[in-house]
């Protein structure tokens, strides 16, 4: 969200029926609305008057979905590609007191994303409906509210029971932020301002700035603006006051160019993010205070050469990913998408595709500040459905308010480079002509509100016959797979830019192994000759075993990488998510497409890309050393900044290896035997890195590393903890399975479990967890009081584990 308005005292006049002064997570006058809601599974009769008495309702803090609290069933009307996990009608209601000192002001309550279906009430008032999930809007309560001690009652009605409604995991309920805005009758308006940075040069960049001014007051009083740019220090580096704005009882649209000289330029290696404050003084008194992201940088697509960002060749190396954070569900929480976008930085990822949806907008903050580049998706459907209750229902109502709101939210982030008007829609087939017809009609909408940013549309049917991508008016050619005819797309779409929307589609276990591993199995189409893969659900960790549909990771990227024209590609997935749990049946309930697991642990291929893609030293050596003596294994090993890499098993050289003409791995095929094997990575002869991997023992302990010992004692933050269960010897046990019992002391408590297995059925919501492949999760989240959390694990007769982590 851009907006963000100045603290004034106005934040203590407004009170939660219990008096707590609301909570101002972020700065200006939109504070939390999070807290002491109440919530009930289930239709309630009446829940939406303000009179009904919801005191036995369960009390809770939002963000929250529910569907991530119930249990796995085969019967879940949402199927596996939901997730296997209940949907239903929630109610959520909250009372609250508005102090009669804000007589006079404007109140605006706004939802992040509520999934899906919600109704909102104010007093028994109905403020409207909103279908898509994953819209962000806001309400007026003005006229509706009383003041004083007496209590307003909003009332929530969330309804996600017509099922299925999506090919993924939604979760349901309020799974995003809601932000209670009080605005003076003289304000900026809601998504009110709009940066462009038209010139950019060594020596200045040219700010267009555009505010959007709502004068609702009588005073006859100017209004003037003033318009500032700071640089990432606050300082202020350039001014522009525009006096007499918008006169009272009117609205009016201000341009005002800025200039910042020696701009420094956001990348995705230095995401260098100025601020733009505006502020609105009406008779000597600041009124308003508004505050825009602002990052300057150029970025074009070559038919040819593919895509400059500052006016260097960049290739894109994305990745896709799901709005769901694992063992959390849907329910957004910063540190959580923080923790998967670092996660992604470090394999090397500079952009992220936001499939397909609309994302939180905690994430394109932190996109901004990360350095992504973003590909921002409105739908997954268009009027045709791909499940029977999805949006294709609400397409032909909503699809203009839903796609201006994302854009209007979302265009003031430098993260943002590319809109994408849909995914696969079923409209690019059989020739139809609605594919080119509603394209155009949502390029027009997107380019009447933003010009800046090419627009595309993802499509798997890369051919001529495809009107979305012919006559669509898309700036950019939308690819999704097709490694096969990869060379065919710069002679079917002559003089176009080239993207790669969704490319691969590695399907990987972390910890299982199928061999040999130089086999690419690309599993065979009928679903009995997909049962035969199981029963045990594995996909191979070797980057050896994907759909057919797409290729390999390494497959993939030596094409990409050798081809300028294809400016980008976005990788299905980079994290492991909740549904869509391809190629197999129930029981499998979560996706196998990630290059992370659930839990955030990586698979073996994203050392793969950190050795291609970053310059972090890397010898990652593939598999575990736990085979039968004898048993014929294929070890690989990734690595970079060396010349070659030479095996050891139990001190005897298996021979040094280097990669040949486009090779990005060595591999050796050995008998096993129980011991230690060593690579060593040299570089002219000197040695660059060693890794041993040993026969692991027993299991004989469990130990505990959190991913931050200090968090802070907001009641949201999250310390991550990767359980492992190791031998006597401290050696990873890689088929342990132990079931780890977790215990938290002091001000705590474990927001999820998880272990990253596809086919778990275990509760996320629990204070234990099955190891899997010798690892586990917990997530410990602080409470609103600062102090130790103590977090213990045990299992059966290993020696237990405890850590502390600091709430400050
Ligand atoms: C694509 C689709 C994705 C996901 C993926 C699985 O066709 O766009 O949402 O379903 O296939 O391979």
């Amino acid at each position: 969200m851009n907006l963000k308005r100045n603290v004034t005292s106005a934040l203590c006049l407004l009170f939660l029926a219990a008096s707590v002064c609301v909570a101002n997570s972020r700065p200006g006058r939109t504070f939390s609305f999070n807290d002491n809601w109440r919530f009930q599974l289930g239709d309630v009769p009446n829940a939406k008057n303000a009179t009904f008495d919801d005191s036995r309702w369960r009390r809770l803090q939002l963000p929250h979905d529910w569907s991530i609290e119930g249990k796995f069933s085969e019967k879940a009307p949402a199927g596996t590609g939901g997730g296997a996990l209940p949907g239903g009608i929630g109610w959520y209601r909250k009372t609250f007191s508005i102090d009669a000192a804000l007589k006079g002001k404007l109140l605006f309550v706004q939802f992040d994303g509520v999934y899906r279906n919600s109704e909102v009430w104010i007093n028994g008032h109905y403020l409207g409906k909103r279908p898509y999930g994953y819209s962000t809007f806001e309400y007026e309560l003005t006229p509706h509210l009383v003041y004083g001690a007496k209590p307003n009652v909003i009332a929530v009605k969330v309804d996600n029971s017509q099922q299925p409604n999506s090919r993924w995991y939604s979760g349901s309920g309020i799974y995003r932020n809601v932000w209670l805005t009080t605005l003076d009758p003289v304000h900026i308006a809601h998504w009110g301002t709009y940066v462009t940075t038209p010139e950019v040069n060594n020596e200045l960049a040219t700010v267009l700035f555009k505010t959007q001014v709502n004068n609702a007051s009588k005073s006859a009083a100017p209004v003037n603006l003033t318009t500032i740019v700071q640089d990432a220090n606050g300082r202020e580096v350039a001014r522009q006051i525009q006096k007499g704005v918008a006169a009272n009882g009117s609205q009016a649209e201000v341009s005002q160019t800025l200039r910042v000289s020696s701009p420094k330029l956001w990348s995705d290696v230095d995401p260098y993010l100025y601020k733009v404050v505006s502020q609105l003084e009406q008779g000597g008194r600041v009124v308003d205070r508004y505050e825009t992201p602002l990052g300057i940088r150029t970025f074009r697509f070559d038919v040819e050469k593919g895509f400059f960002l500052n006016g260097k060749r960049l290739k894109i190396r994305g990745v896709c990913n799901h709005h769901d954070l694992g063992s959390l569900g849907a329910a957004v929480n910063t540190r959580a998408i923080e923790r998967q976008l670092e996660i992604l930085k470090a394999m090397g990822v500079n952009a992220l595709r936001t499939s397909h949806n609309p994302p939180a907008p905690e994430l394109l903050e932190l996109t901004d500040k990360m350095g992504f580049i973003v590909m921002d998706e409105a739908f997954d459907v268009w009027k045709i459905q791909k499940t029977k209750y999805d949006y294709h229902l609400d397409f032909d109502e909503w699809h203009q308010r839903d796609l201006e709101d994302m854009v209007l939210r979302d265009r003031n982030h430098p993260s943002v480079f590319i809109w994408s008007i849909g995914n696969e829609v079923m409209e690019q087939w059989n020739k139809n002509p609605e594919g080119g017809n509603i394209s155009r009609k949502l390029v027009a909408i997107v380019r009447n509100l933003d010009r800046t940013r090419p627009i595309t549309a993802a499509c798997n049917g890369v051919t001529t016959d495809n009107k979305v991508l012919t006559e669509g008016d898309l700036d950019l050619v939308g690819t999704n797979y097709h490694h096969a005819d990869f060379l065919e797309f710069p002679k079917r779409f002559p003089g176009r830019v080239i993207i790669g929307a969704e490319t691969n589609s590695s399907v990987h276990m972390r910890g299982s192994y199928a061999m040999p591993s130089d086999e690419i199995r690309r599993w065979p189409r009928k679903n009995e000759d997909i049962l035969k893969l199981g029963p045990t659900y594995e996909c191979s960790a070797y980057d050896n075993s994907t759909a057919p549909w797409g290729a390999g990771h390494e497959e993939m990227w030596k094409l990409v990488k050798k081809h300028d024209w294809f400016s980008g590609m976005y990788i299905w997935t980079g994290w492991d998510y909740l549904g869509e749990p391809t190629p197999f049946p129930w029981p499998a309930v979560s996706s196998y497409f990630g290059i992370i697991d659930l839990a955030g642990f990586p698979k073996d291929p994203y050392y793969f890309y950190q050795s291609e893609w970053t310059n972090t030293p890397v010898l990652h050596v593939v598999p575990h050393w736990n085979w039968k003596p004898g048993e014929k294994v294929d070890v690989v090993a990734y690595f970079n900044n060396a010349d070659e890499v030479e095996l050891f098993l139990n001190g005897r050289s298996q021979g040094v290896k280097r990669k040949e003409g486009d090779d990005m791995r060595v591999f050796w095929r050995l008998a096993s035997e129980p011991g230690v094997l060593k690579a060593v990575s040299r570089k002219n002869g000197q040695v660059v890195l060693t890794k041993e991997t040993r026969t692991a023992e027993v299991p004989a302990k469990i130990v505990l590393s959190p991913d931050r010992q200090t968090i802070k004692a907001d009641g949201t933050d999250l310390s991550f903890v990767t359980v492992k269960v190791v031998d006597k010897n401290g050696t990873l046990v890689p088929d342990a399975s132990n079931l780890i019992r977790f215990e938290v002391i002091g001000p705590g408590s474990i927001a999820g479990v998880d272990n990253g297995n596809q086919i778990s059925h275990e509760p996320f919501k629990a204070n234990q967890r099955k190891a899997f492949h010798g690892m586990a999760l917990a997530i410990i989240q602080t409470k609103q009081r600062p102090g130790r959390i103590v977090l213990k694990a045990s299992s059966g007769n290993l020696s237990s584990a405890s850590i502390v982590i600091n709430a400050r």
